[in-house]
């Protein structure tokens, strides 16, 4: 039993990813809050049974990444600011505030005011919260962070514990908001990155901070391009392919990097959303473990792969 435990389970892009239950993993646009050795992941639930009018988050627990226990729908929001019907909730991300010791959601919810005309117009981020990772989340409010557009989310924690949101602002770029001390808020504006880029996601790796984003082609895929910085702050570098550009992601679209610090080795996991936007609940995930440093970040073609949790290695099949 310990050596079935500790052998590293499988993990396969694109597949279907079937939770303990036996059903494909709802958490699309989502993110990952490791808390001690549990990671949970949160993110958008589009299963077909879920009623109409509501917008849902889902979250799964692992302790290797590969085999998830769905918890609970830890949000099931009906329209909270009598926003038009179609509506949207996208892209949570959790953090944990230890002063508090709440776990705060931040989420993209967009669609139009009444008499406005359809589409994305809002341009928002909602707040809810919750005394543990995986109870029901009580919804806050909605604001554009420090009066700016925001519109795909992302989420990225310092080495140091330091909170931070991503944001994309049409007009403008990518914003790096550092939260309040109680996260409910956004507090400052450490960064903008003058790039026409939306899923954004960051890690902090040997030194260096990396920057993925998506350029904006909607559920279409297209080629993810990286920059890199000493300091959050920037200054930032040209933005590169990731991957081959004629790859087009393998199809994905970048939700989160997340950084497994092992006994032996780090390893940077590439996270991403292969969309199909006419069967949402089918929507599949494309997990790799990234080629990564001395400013060079690369994407491998997807294959399957495990990772060990401990060591951090991560063994790609041939
Ligand atoms: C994408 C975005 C998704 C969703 C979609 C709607 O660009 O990353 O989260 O908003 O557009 O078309």
């Amino acid at each position: 039993l310990t050596a079935a435990l500790a052998a590293p389970a499988t993990i396969k892009p694109g597949d279907v990813w079937p939770d303990n239950r036996g059903r494909h993993i709802q958490a699309h646009g989502g993110g990952i809050l490791k808390v001690g050795d549990m990671f949970y992941w949160f993110g958008e639930d589009r299963s077909r049974d879920n009623e109409r009018g509501l917008r849902y988050v889902a979250c799964y627990s692992s302790t290797n990444l590969a085999q998830w226990t769905f918890r609970n729908q830890v949000l099931k929001l009906a329209n909270p600011e009598n926003f038009e019907r179609g509506w949207v909730l996208e892209r949570p991300k959790v953090f944990y505030n230890a002063k508090t010791k709440k776990f705060v959601m931040y989420m993209h919810i967009d669609g139009s005011r009444p008499g406005e005309g359809g589409g994305y117009q809002l341009a928002r981020v909602g707040v809810a919260v919750c005394d543990t990772a995986d109870g029901d989340y009580q919804y806050l409010k909605s604001f554009r962070p420090l009066g700016n557009e925001s519109r795909d989310i992302g989420q990225f924690i310092d080495d140091d514990g330091a909170a931070y949101l991503i944001s994309e602002d049409r007009p403008n770029g990518f914003h790096i908001y550092q939260l309040s001390d109680d996260y409910l808020n956004v507090a400052k504006d450490i960064c903008l990155i003058r790039a026409r880029l939306e899923g954004g996601a960051i890690v902090h790796y040997d030194g260096l901070y990396y920057c993925i984003g998506s350029a904006l082609t909607g559920w279409d895929p297209n080629p993810n391009k990286y920059a890199t910085a000493k300091s959050l702050a920037g200054p930032w570098s040209e933005f590169k392919g990731i991957a081959p550009p004629e790859a087009n992601t393998y199809g994905a679209q970048s939700t989160m990097m997340l950084k497994i610090s092992g006994t032996k080795t780090n390893c940077v996991i590439f996270m991403g959303d292969m969309w199909r936007p006419s069967t949402q609940w089918d929507s599949r995930y494309l997990w790799m473990p990234l080629e990564i440093g001395g400013g060079q970040l690369c994407l491998p073609a997807p294959r399957d792969w495990t990772l060990d949790i401990a060591t951090g290695e991560a063994k790609i099949e041939q």
